[in-house]
């Protein structure tokens, strides 16, 4: 009997301890899947947007297809009261943020913020420094979901023990909060970013919505990327991924206007390979179907949501042709043909890029055109369009 208790105070003392909470495989056992506002709004962001967007999620369909946590990126913060608590800007948020949350969650969604390292955040706003843990509570207070954790304005501090601080803070508040670590990559998260207690780690600088060209910044730091600069970042850091913690390439830019729907598919295919988290960052409250059909292709979005969690990585590169390939959990290949240059384009994939036996007999079906494409024996060819992607599943 005594054997009995003491061994259900050890379990309740365990389930207590805060910093296992953050080992909680239930926090993203898949990329994380939403919406961010930052990409299209900036600092334009009120209550009203983010419950139009809210309500959107679900009526597009893009719910129903996955898409869960719907963020407000930088801005929605303007300084801290006399006790040092954050507080929303009342124009912009004059129900406040529980009211907001309370919103997002009676719609069946879960809610995201952001906040910074350092003292100010990237926009300017107050930052968390010195308030990580009095944050985390009105974060838990406000029942936020997921943070966003930002690195402007660090100065000399130490990357890995800023974001385990933010992490500790989080755990001590009692609710599961996803940590979204974001440093650009500069300190190569991928390496500390899971033992910090990061779910999912910016591996590059601001991604923008152009195919492809770095770009330096106003201030002359380098650079924003285009989307085939990322991908190029992410070869080779694949194996840092898995359930729980995850690489991020940075949110998508599908339907903001500055690519063609070709390179927006390949944009979004690229990222579902790459078990990338999937954050939309488009006006969903005014999507044309084709960018709709695009962010809630189901079929796409179960190769980013496989639950064996393993990014994909390129298998093979002949100039602008590519090929990449991510292993599933049924043992089939999610596999990309990838044209990165201006005009169409054979690729060709065979099942030794791929890990299989040349013998073997493999079913193709088509991701994009949702259609079975028959058996292929020792290889698999496609046309494909220039900045285009096809994207099969190859099952033996
Ligand atoms: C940084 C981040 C962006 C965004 C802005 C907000 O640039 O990398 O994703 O959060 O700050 O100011």
């Amino acid at each position: 009997m005594r054997v009995t208790i003491l061994a259900l105070l050890a379990v309740i003392s365990l389930s207590l301890t805060p910093a296992l909470l953050a080992q909680d495989a239930t926090l993203a056992p898949t990329p994380p899947m939403g919406w961010n506002s930052w990409n299209k709004f900036g600092c334009n962001v009120s209550e009203d947007l983010i419950r139009q967007t809210a309500g959107a999620m679900v009526k597009s369909g893009m719910k129903d297809a996955g898409y869960q946590y719907v963020i407000i990126d930088d801005c929605w913060q303007v300084a801290r009261d006399k006790d040092g608590n954050i507080i929303a800007d009342p124009q912009r948020f004059p129900s406040g943020i529980k009211a907001l949350a309370d919103y997002i969650h009676s719609l069946g969604l879960k809610f995201g913020i952001y906040s910074d390292v350092g003292s100010k955040t990237c926009a300017g706003r107050p930052g968390s420094l010195g308030h990580e843990y009095q944050d985390a509570r009105q974060y838990a207070a406000w029942t936020v979901d997921y943070l966003k954790y930002d690195w402007c304005n660090a100065t000399t501090q130490d990357a890995p023990s800023s974001y385990s601080l933010m992490r500790q803070a989080l755990d001590a508040s009692g609710r599961p909060i996803v940590l979204s670590i974001c440093e650009w990559g500069t300190n190569k998260p991928w390496l500390w970013g899971k033992q910090a207690g990061g779910n999912l780690w910016r591996t590059t600088g601001d991604i923008k919505d152009r195919w492809e060209g770095r770009v330096k910044w106003p201030n002359g730091d380098c650079c924003s990327n285009g989307v085939v600069d990322i991908v190029d970042l992410q070869n080779g850091i694949e194996s840092y991924a898995g359930p729980g913690h995850w690489n991020d390439p940075d949110m998508l830019e599908v339907g903001n206007g500055g690519m063609t729907d070709t390179e927006y598919r390949s944009h979004f295919s690229l990222w579902a390979i790459l078990a990338a988290p999937l954050i939309a960052g488009n006006d969903l409250r005014d999507m044309r179907p084709e960018i709709r059909d695009i962010l809630a292709n189901k079929e796409v979005i179960a190769v980013n949501q496989d639950p064996l969690g393993s990014e994909g990585k390129r298998v093979k590169k002949n100039g602008d042709l590519e090929v990449w390939s991510k292993q599933m959990k049924d043992g089939s290949r999610a596999v990309i043909l990838f044209n990165r240059g201006g005009a169409d384009h054979e690729i060709s994939v065979s099942w030794e890029d791929l890990g299989y036996p040349t013998h073997l007999e493999a079913e193709a079906r088509d991701l994009w055109q949702k259609k079975d494409l028959g058996k292929f024996k020792s290889k698999f060819s496609s046309q494909v369009p220039a900045h285009g992607v096809v994207m099969v599943t190859v099952r033996p």
